[in-house]
């Protein structure tokens, strides 16, 4: 039907003989054209939409064909058919531009209602790691010595025989030196040094006495290295090492330090510390500390009376005060400044605070023991959560 109204409005209209029958052919045409296509955009889709479009305005729609009939028309024709033609196209140009419109406003509606998100559905479970218990352990700790105005201090688990050793008070040939068993590399470093995996973490209280001006209060937690292997040894294993330099610091306050630690880390106020004299290459005089422990259950617990039916002693780290040559070395007057330093094993720790008795699993990487024994992520230690909670 379009195709006859455009025939009906160019048929011949080349010829001026015919116009005022064009004419008014073309006024009922049009009108009815534009109803015509009105009623059609009125139920369209887009698709339809875009099909109507260019029979109505493309360059060969059927307004446009109207459109040129206009260059043929004499003046005063045009001025009274160019307003009719102009306005259906207007018409339909803007029916099809609020019809579109309205659909795809309708569109994305009815996208958005669909997509609308239930926030009463469970949330889908999606498998969650855990943090492993000396991880835990560690951050434990670093909560634990932070409250007490000690720092983090790290160093590097490669390190020369100096640092690890000779700066230690422990020279080339001093016994002690074989007592570790050590992990040594092939070749020398640049300097000629012997070049190791660090035995214990106590090289990083050296750096930090060269590098920091005291008082220094750190703690330095850490992987280290000794060639042992048996259900309480495991090659790589993790230490902590506390150094506390000042004026006037005694053994008091070491004891004072390990006690308030050791209360706040294992959750129980009745925890008792034995200091036993001991030899440390490094500190002098040196103490092992004892822990009182009771047998609860069949197991042993840190904390209750040593000396009672169920109770002993048990050697949980090595201390004392920093030997005067060691302060040396760092550039220190012993004269002025004194301190103390413990170190003790952080998987040690571990085992006791959880529960857990063999170390080789620590290191195993069985995704059953890790998610038996470890932490979840959001499990944040406080001291709160510690002294006598
Ligand atoms: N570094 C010692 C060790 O690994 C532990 C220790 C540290 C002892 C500090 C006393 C003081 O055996």
């Amino acid at each position: 039907m379009r195709q006859g109204l455009i025939c009906a409005a160019g048929h011949d209209s080349g010829s001026r003989t015919f116009l005022p029958f064009v004419k008014e052919q073309i006024v009922a045409d049009v009108e009815t054209l534009q109803q015509d296509y009105l009623a059609q955009i009125a139920n369209a889709d887009l698709a339809a939409l875009e099909e109507i479009r260019i029979a109505a305005l493309g360059k060969q729609g059927a307004i446009t064909g109207l459109l040129k009939t206009l260059g043929s028309m004499s003046p005063e024709e045009r001025q009274e058919q160019g307003p009719r033609i102009n306005g259906a196209r207007e018409a339909v140009t803007s029916a099809i531009a609020a019809r579109k419109d309205a659909l795809e406003s309708a569109a994305l509606n009815e996208r958005l209602a669909a997509e609308a998100i239930d926030l009463t559905l469970p949330v889908a479970p999606s498998p969650q790691g855990s943090v492993h218990p000396v991880a835990q352990v560690m951050d434990e700790l670093a909560e634990i010595f932070a409250d007490l105005g000690f720092a983090v201090a790290t160093g590097p688990e490669i390190e020369s025989g100096w640092y690890n050793f000779t700066a230690l008070n422990m020279p080339e040939t001093h016994p002690a030196r074989a007592m570790h068993d050590t992990f040594y590399f092939p070749d020398r470093n640049a300097d000629g040094e012997e070049m190791l995996l660090r035995t214990h973490t106590s090289p990083v209280q050296i750096r930090t006495m060269m590098g920091q001006k005291p008082p220094i209060r750190i703690i330095a937690p850490g992987r280290t290295y000794r060639s042992d292997s048996d259900a309480t040894h495991t090659p790589m294993f993790h230490q902590v090492e506390g150094l506390v330099i000042d004026r006037g610091i005694t053994m008091a306050h070491l004891k004072w330090t390990l006690e308030t630690f050791v209360r706040a880390f294992f959750e129980r106020d009745d925890i008792v510390l034995r200091l036993r004299p001991s030899y440390f290459p490094f500190t002098e005089p040196s103490a092992e500390v004892d822990v009182g422990f009771t047998v609860e259950k069949g197991k042993r617990v840190v904390g209750g009376d040593p000396t009672g039916p169920n109770g002993g002693w048990m050697e949980i780290l090595g201390s004392g005060m920093v030997n005067p040559k060691v302060i040396e070395h760092c550039g220190l007057d012993p004269d002025e400044w004194q301190g103390f330093a413990f170190g003790c094993g952080i998987d040690r720790l571990a085992m006791l605070k959880y529960g857990m008795d063999d170390l080789r699993a620590f290191f195993d990487g069985d995704l059953r023991w890790l998610k038996h024994y470890g932490f979840s992520s959001l499990d944040v230690p406080t001291l709160s959560g510690g002294v006598g909670a």
